[in-house]
């Protein structure tokens, strides 16, 4: 894989599912960018140290810190940011990671799962967004910004055929048009907002994926394979560093039928 290079030293990026996966991967990649990083604790607190200890090897001269947060609940989402803002930590960037993605078949799937996924990748995209947001108005202009917000939607917000995911491609959906609304409403106060929306990404989300589903899903990617999480770091990298995008949802599908 080609290596983008970007220059994130003086600045922290605040990464909500960042202990694993894309958001860990994104991390890393601002990490090893010179940039400080925040990420949202795992439940998991072996796997939040070990995250820790990766991103702190990434760069002698950086600061990373992980902050409990459970992205559904506002209570948790103010906490999290009042945390980073008591420490003295100003936040430039958001990107957010968090997400669930439960494969259950249409008609097996219940009102419980359905409000878990929504309230994960929709409540949570948009707490995280707002929380993010009030704390970075009261920023001093970066570039022509005060702070750059990603969110990691998906393609199957877009266009979905995958049978046991209704739940997950809705949530999304309603993700990719949160984008559009917050970056119209933020941009009063220099706040950006775009989304990342993956196709395919080799990640644990994908674990419970039926093998049928995932030969099949696989046929439909142009490039015939699906993308690793390092790819997607470097996206988001691109679509926070860029100056011009507002309101878009980026696609990263490696060609998609
Ligand atoms: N992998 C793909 O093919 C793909 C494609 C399109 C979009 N995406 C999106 O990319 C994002 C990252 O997914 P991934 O593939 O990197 O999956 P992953 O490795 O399972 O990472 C998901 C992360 O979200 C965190 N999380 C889940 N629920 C949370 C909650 N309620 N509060 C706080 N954190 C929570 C998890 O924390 P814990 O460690 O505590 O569980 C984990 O760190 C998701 O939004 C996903 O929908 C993924």
């Amino acid at each position: 894989m080609a290596r983008a290079t970007f220059d994130f030293s003086g600045t922290t990026t605040v990464v909500t599912g960042g202990a694993s996966g894309i958001g860990f991967t994104c991390a890393e990649l601002i990490a090893r960018s010179g940039g400080n990083i925040v990420i949202s604790a795992s439940r998991s607190p072996e796997k939040t140290e070990q995250a820790l200890a990766k991103l702190k090897k990434a760069h002698a001269n950086i600061e990373v810190h992980a902050v409990p947060c459970e992205v559904g609940s506002e209570e948790s989402v103010e906490s999290f940011f009042a945390a980073i803002g008591a420490a003295g930590i100003r936040v430039d960037y958001l990107i957010n990671s968090a997400g669930i993605s439960p494969n259950t078949e249409f008609l097996e799937q219940t009102q419980k799962e359905w409000d878990t996924v929504y309230n994960t990748n929709t409540t949570g995209a948009f707490l995280v967004t707002k929380y993010a947001a009030l704390s970075m108005k009261e920023n001093a202009l970066l570039d022509d910004f005060r702070g750059r917000i990603v969110l990691i939607t998906s393609t199957n917000g877009i266009n979905s055929q995958d049978p046991v995911s209704a739940h997950y491609d809705s949530s999304k959906a309603a993700g990719n048009m949160l984008v559009r609304t917050a970056a119209e409403h933020l941009s009063e106060h220099q706040i950006c907002v775009n989304a990342l929306a993956p196709g395919w990404i080799e990640t644990a989300l994908n674990n419970t994926l039926p093998p049928d589903v995932r030969e099949k899903e696989t046929a439909k990617i142009w490039m015939r394979r699906w993308a690793k999480p390092e790819e997607m770091a470097a996206c988001a990298a691109h679509i926070l560093t860029m100056p011009y995008y507002m309101g878009q949802v980026l696609m990263a599908d490696g060609g998609y039928r």
